[in-house]
């Protein structure tokens, strides 16, 4: 059976891998999104952001022609029978979603429905605030002049990929969640992911629309709260002689009702997803009457976890005025060169405040922390450069290639040996005796 011809509104983060992933299992992909630099960008065969893997399957898309671009809209539903629209949905400084981009992408689609003699699908794949699908219909019904369920369906088909894992996340996810307007549309976008997934089919959910935008929130609520969960464990942890909380983790998670994943304590949750999420369901709560408290200690504990880092250093260190620091590592994690929401960011931000030499190292990020912090820190370009000559070296993203770092390349490279693993990467038992060492979540019996 040939595979239909799909129109991706939006070619950011979730759109473009999206549509990478649909154009490498055959589909024909038309794209569109309003910024032609980034149209240009991606027809050149380069994605504008990084995500591992994507260029290369970007590239051979193009070779294919399974990709094509446009800035006309209305052609790109017209030519297509499937419209997923992921779209940036930002929140505004009170907690609300701005729903603009939305708004103009469900303009130009109403208007491309019109032209349109067949029925079409269109799927909302931005994250948006509940309630916002049931108002979406009404929205492409008025510039379209077409009948919902009649002349088209509608889905929300939220996305739970994490940036980094983008392209794994889509070819293989736990599950699929279909929010419906009706079954004709439901079912259609279940054929859809029979012929993307075919004999791998993850297991499919079909519910309301509103249940689909809800599951959305709530899934990044608890992973956050998962996280912020353990980082306030761990914090308990260091208080207390022989406490390690990669054991307590561990001992937790093993229980199945909890589980291993998201429970690495570190200096907290970042990215451009967890935190806009999380005030935009403390928002719609409050608009209903509602407050929602665990989400917002969720939020106040990580706002405060990057510090934690700061205290040990100071633990060890004293002042750390004139101390020459090294940070090793300044995106959000690894995998992305993302620095928004990224605990470095607070991290450096304190050590200046604090009159500290900061010089940094990321093997992806520097280019977005220049931006950032222009002349006021150092730029290495290796983590062995980063640590040279410095007094202390703090781990802040657990990039694979600092995991090589052995206690003898600090005692080599610094001018006083000094690490703080604010990721956990390191056993401390390596590191005890041999350099000062401390990590978050670890109180170690032997020095005090
Ligand atoms: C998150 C969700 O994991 C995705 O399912 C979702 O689709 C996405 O948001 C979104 O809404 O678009 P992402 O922000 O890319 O994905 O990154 P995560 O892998 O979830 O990591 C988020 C933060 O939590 C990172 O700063 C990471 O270092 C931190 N983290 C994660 C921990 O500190 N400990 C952990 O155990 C796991």
């Amino acid at each position: 059976m040939s595979k239909s011809t799909i129109s991706i509104f939006g070619l950011g983060h979730v759109g473009l891998t999206f549509a990478v992933c649909l154009a490498h299992r055959g589909f024909q992909i038309i794209g569109y999104d309003i910024d032609e630099e980034k149209l240009q960008c991606i027809m050149s065969g380069k994605a504008p952001f990084y995500e591992a893997n994507l260029d290369e399957l970007l590239a051979a898309v193009i070779r294919m022609k399974r990709i094509q671009l446009t800035n006309n809209p209305q052609d790109a539903v017209s030519n297509s029978s499937i419209t997923f629209v992921t779209v940036d949905t930002p929140i505004k400084p009170n907690g609300s979603v701005d729903l603009s981009s939305l708004a103009k992408a469900l303009q130009a689609i109403g208007q491309g429905l019109r032209r349109k003699n067949n029925w079409h699908l269109v799927v909302i794949r931005s994250t948006v605030p509940p309630g916002t699908c049931l108002k979406v219909i009404k929205v492409l019904e008025e510039y379209s002049g077409k009948r919902a369920g009649a002349d088209f369906g509608l889905c929300f088909n939220p996305e739970f990929l994490r940036e980094g894992n983008a392209i794994e996340d889509i070819m293989n996810p736990d599950r699929i969640v279909i929010g419906e307007y009706d079954s004709m549309s439901g079912e259609a976008l279940e054929e859809f992911y029979k012929q993307f997934h075919g004999e791998k089919l993850p297991l499919i959910i079909r519910t309301s629309l509103t249940n689909a935008e809800i599951i959305k929130y709530a899934n990044n609520a608890f992973l956050a709260m998962k996280i912020s969960f353990i980082n306030m464990i761990a914090n308990l942890c260091e208080k207390l002689p022989g406490a390690d909380i990669t054991e307590v983790a561990k001992g937790i998670g093993l229980d199945r009702r909890i589980g291993l994943s998201f429970l690495n304590a570190g200096v907290g949750w970042g990215g451009s997803c967890f935190l806009k999420d999380l005030k935009a369901l403390i928002y719609v709560a409050k608009e209903n009457g509602l407050d929602l408290p665990l989400v917002e200690a969720t939020i106040s504990i990580n706002d405060e976890q990057p510090l934690k880092l700061i205290e040990l250093a100071r633990k060890l260190l004293g002042t750390l005025e004139n101390k020459r620091i090294a940070v090793l590592g300044l995106a959000f994690k690894p995998g992305t060169d993302d620095m928004r929401n990224a605990p470095s960011i607070k991290i450096i931000n304190k050590l200046l405040d604090e009159k500290a030499r900061v010089v940094v190292y990321d093997p992806r990020a520097l280019h977005n922390a220049r931006k950032i912090f222009g002349d006021k820190i150092e730029y290495a370009v290796s983590s062995i450069q980063c640590i040279q000559g410095a007094d202390c070296a703090l781990i802040v993203t657990e990039w694979p290639e600092f995991k090589e770092l052995k206690p003898e390349h600090f005692i080599k490279n610094m001018r006083t040996p000094c690490v703080i693993d604010g990721r956990r990467i390191y056993d401390p038992k390596e590191f005890e005796g041999k350099i000062k060492f401390a990590a978050i979540g670890l109180n170690q019996l032997k020095h005090e």
